[in-house]
């Protein structure tokens, strides 16, 4: 094992390169760290109803009271400013402000929380940045078709206006939507999270539609109605792996690569950043699924109408989720069956020579994530982009002395930095995913992310730095400068 000093993370780090005006920030999201699941008037969301129902979360965990955030947030203030954080990535929860999601009643006690967080931030010399929804649809909302419904997208604007109208003022980067790829292919296609729906290749097309079309929406209002008197951004957060062929000398491998790609990133990002709808490969692998399968022609993935607002140039920066990478092999010629996976006639594996980070999926590669800044870059006409999640997770016993963390992070700027430097990316900020500790959806409070550590088993919630929250820390202290 390394010795701990001789790999300060702030000191390898510094023979690197991130401009002065570089955002350091970490990422959360309200039911992930808020609990206050009913007080004050807020209405459940859909993962309330999840985590309420049998079986769906490790260990029956709920986010009935989390970190609770929603009344330790002097705490979480605290922890942000001892990291010296110049950006802070929040979420807000729809039913807090909305009870049932629509403007008809709006939530003062809501109201006031959300100010209160922003006021403390921009006091402390910290940037908001606001993502309206992190998975945690109203439930009222569900139970009129939620995402599945066309109607969504005007619901979905009117909350998003109500937002920009209220906090906007200093509010500066909004993003719509977290992760459309995992919430529509883990909430519709395999069940996994809220609203546990197992429909494998039909419905998670139609709820990443629906998605893109809220999104749009919402982009385009900012855009008409508040950009100018308020000049923030908008922006919607894309996650992706990076993936390579598992064998590069076999064309078909590699084939299936791009597949993937397309069908990961590609699936949101084209139409907001390059061509203004689906990837081809994705039009055509569905249709030639439909025909086997005895769907109508154009069925599954739908179609961008004329009469909407168009989703092409509705990001003003790109918002990088990154955690992973996959080898891919091609799976063309297995039987068919109607699965997204079925449909890219892929199947990804985690090369054994990459460590696996607590969470079983999650193949530390931070490489990964420097290639796969630079394909964003060519494919997505060279963006802004701000890379708004990127963790290493624990589980097992407590290690307060994260030594393998504080090497992740370390590893991963150093990719960061040489996008920027050597590769040309405009990378303008880094958001470690996560502040706290918290609930990791459906594997509850088993895997833990955050900087500090949270005591979940005391009801004080105490929060204690972890080794690579100092690090993190000393890191930005190196490269900000504090005015
Ligand atoms: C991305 C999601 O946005 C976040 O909510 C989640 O906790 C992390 N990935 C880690 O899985």
């Amino acid at each position: 094992m390394t010795n701990a000093a001789d790999m300060a993370l702030s000191k390898t780090v510094s023979l690197q390169h991130f401009p002065s005006d570089f955002a350091w920030g970490t990422s959360t999201a309200a039911y992930q760290i808020e609990g206050g699941w009913d007080l004050d008037g807020k209405g459940p969301s859909i993962w309330d109803t999840f985590c309420h129902s049998k079986g769906r979360v490790f260990e029956g965990h709920t986010g009935d009271v989390a970190c609770n955030s929603y009344q330790l947030w002097d705490e979480d203030l605290k922890c942000i400013q001892q990291l010296g954080l110049t950006h802070y990535r929040l979420s807000f929860s729809w039913p807090r402000l909305l009870p049932d999601g629509t403007t008809h009643f709006v939530n003062p006690k809501g109201v006031e929380y959300y100010n209160k967080v922003i006021d403390d931030l921009i006091a402390n010399a910290v940037v908001p940045m606001v993502t309206l929804n992190h998975f945690d649809l109203p439930q009222a909302l569900q139970d009129h078709g939620g995402w599945e419904s066309p109607e969504i997208a005007d619901i979905f604007d009117s909350y998003a206006q109500f937002c920009f109208k209220t906090f906007g003022d200093r509010v500066k980067f909004w993003i719509t939507l977290n992760e459309p790829y995992v919430c529509a292919k883990l909430g519709y296609e395999n069940g996994i999270l809220a609203p546990g729906l197992k429909e494998p290749g039909t419905l998670l097309y139609l709820v990443g539609h629906n998605m893109l079309r809220a999104h749009s929406r919402a982009w385009h209002s900012y855009n008409a109605h508040f950009r100018g008197l308020q000049g923030g951004m908008v922006s919607i957060a894309l996650n992706s792996d990076w993936a390579e062929p598992l064998d590069p000398g076999c064309s078909k491998d590699v084939a299936a690569t791009q597949r993937y790609m397309d069908f990961t990133l590609g699936w949101f990002a084209c139409p907001v950043f390059g061509t203004g709808d689906y990837p081809k490969s994705m039009r055509f692998r569905i249709e030639a699924k439909n025909l086997e399968l005895g769907f109508t022609k154009g069925q599954r993935l739908p179609k961008f109408s004329e009469d909407e607002p168009k989703p092409l140039g509705t990001a003003d920066f790109f918002a990088l989720n990154y955690y992973t990478s996959r080898k891919v092999k091609d799976a063309s010629s297995r039987p068919s069956e109607l699965s997204f996976a079925g449909d890219q006639g892929t199947e990804a594996i985690i090369d054994p020579s990459w460590p696996v980070s607590g969470a079983y999926w999650l193949a530390v590669v931070p490489e990964g994530l420097r290639k796969l800044l630079k394909y964003i870059k060519e494919t997505c006409n060279n963006p802004v982009i701000y890379i708004t999640e990127n963790g290493f997770s624990q589980i097992g016993p407590v290690k307060f002395e994260d030594i393998d963390r504080c090497q992740f992070y370390q590893d991963t700027l150093q990719q960061v930095s040489k996008a920027i430097t050597d590769d040309g990316v405009n990378v303008k900020g880094y958001f470690a995913w996560s502040l706290l500790d918290n609930l990791e959806w459906s594997e509850g409070f088993s895997v833990r992310f955050g900087l500090f550590h949270v005591d979940f088993s005391s009801s004080e919630l105490k929060r204690t730095i972890y080794r690579s929250g100092e690090e993190y820390a000393a890191v930005i202290k190196r490269y900000h400068t504090y005015t």
